[in-house]
């Protein structure tokens, strides 16, 4: 389905706002909704369930296809959501699609990294899961790990011919689920040019989805995020090689995601009143919000990110996740425009500021 081709044409001007919904802590903890967040979705569908306010999911989080992230979160908050409505941390990873389309990457990270890379353009892209298989004894902790189900799902033969090619890329797609291996063979790839246990070589380029050090899950306190994964990898890599690790980010705060963000929600804006004879203006870009509201939990990230992303964005953080200030109290370093207890609220003041 698509929520876009539904949005309704009815309104006769075009919307001066839109929202970026951050997900987890302030929409989701694990996978229970909190906050009113159904609530609070439900006033941006008019009666018959048409979308009327742009919005998207801004999240750092990941792991699978935008589509199917969008399925789930339509079932759990009892709306429609389109797959473009929901920008991940790695969904900038598209953009580098014609730099390594057809170069051999490795995507790491829960859930289902290469499927998610090779949705992207990616065409030759392995799990570390999958690589790490090709090479006997690369985690001599193997053994002793008790979870190991993934030889029986991976075609040997097929795949490990990729451990004689070098591998060009890595790219962290979402949270490491075995960090001892994974920091491991990342690091093998790293210092060898791409080809493990051979020799030192340039180190190929590492993305990362995003760097959050902590974020909140189902667990009462924060839980180590990517970023906490980052310094362990970096910390190792540093203490084994001469030269220091080189990675680039691509979710909050990096402003690259605050601009997709917008040019995604001016896409909602224009489909929303592709009617009216406003398109031309909308689609050429000149389309101008005058308030685009970043509803997240963690300063550091979303609050930080939405400042430095500028006009038009106004920050609003919720005291459901990792930001949890007493009533009245803002972050000290990256103070939001307004502190608020719940999305409900977040979004409770939006509709009233807006009508
Ligand atoms: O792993 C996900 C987490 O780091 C952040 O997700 O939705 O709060 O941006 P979110
Ligand atoms: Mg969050």
């Amino acid at each position: 389905f698509s929520t876009i081709s539904q949005i309704s044409s009815q309104q006769s001007k075009p919307p001066s706002f839109g929202i970026a919904f951050d997900i987890d802590g302030v929409v989701l903890r694990g996978t229970t909704t909190i906050g009113g967040a159904a609530r609070a979705l439900r006033r941006l569908y008019d009666g018959s369930g048409i979308l009327k306010v742009p919005f998207v999911f801004l999240t750092n989080g990941g792991g699978v296809r935008e589509s199917k992230r969008a399925a789930e979160l339509s079932e759990l908050l009892g709306v429609k959501i389109s797959p473009s409505q929901v920008l991940q941390g790695h969904s900038p990873f598209k953009q580098l699609v014609n730099r390594f389309e057809n170069e051999l990457v490795v995507a790491v990270g829960k859930g289902e990294p290469a499927v998610v890379m090779t949705e992207y353009g990616f065409k030759n892209v392995v799990s570390i899961d999958e690589y790490a298989l090709c090479f006997d004894d690369i985690d001599p902790l193997a053994p002793h790990k008790k979870w190991g189900t993934m030889e029986v799902a991976v075609n040997r033969t097929r795949k490990c011919s990729i451990n004689s090619e070098r591998v060009q890329a890595a790219f962290v797609v979402s949270d490491s689920v075995d960090w001892s291996r994974d920091i491991q063979v990342l690091c093998d790839i790293l210092r060898t040019g791409g080809l493990p246990a051979s020799e030192e070589g340039p180190q190929p380029p590492l993305y990362f989805a995003h760097d959050d050090l902590k974020f909140q899950g189902a667990f009462p306190s924060e839980r180590f995020g990517m970023g906490a994964f980052r310094i362990a990898l970096e910390s190792v890599f540093n203490s084994i090689h001469t030269e220091a690790l080189k990675y680039t980010y691509f979710g909050k705060p990096n402003p690259v995601a605050f601009k997709n963000a917008e040019v995604v929600l001016t896409q909602l804006a224009s489909s929303l009143y592709r009617d009216l004879n406003v398109t031309d203006h909308v689609n050429s870009g000149s389309h101008d919000f005058q308030t685009l509201y970043m509803i997240g939990d963690n300063p550091v990230v979303d609050v930080k990110g939405a400042r430095q992303a500028g006009n038009p964005w106004f920050s609003i953080l919720t005291r459901t996740g990792v930001f949890k200030g007493n009533h009245d109290s803002n972050h000290p370093e990256f103070p939001a425009n307004l502190v608020v207890d719940t999305v409900e609220d977040a979004v409770d003041f939006i509709m009233r500021n807006e009508h």
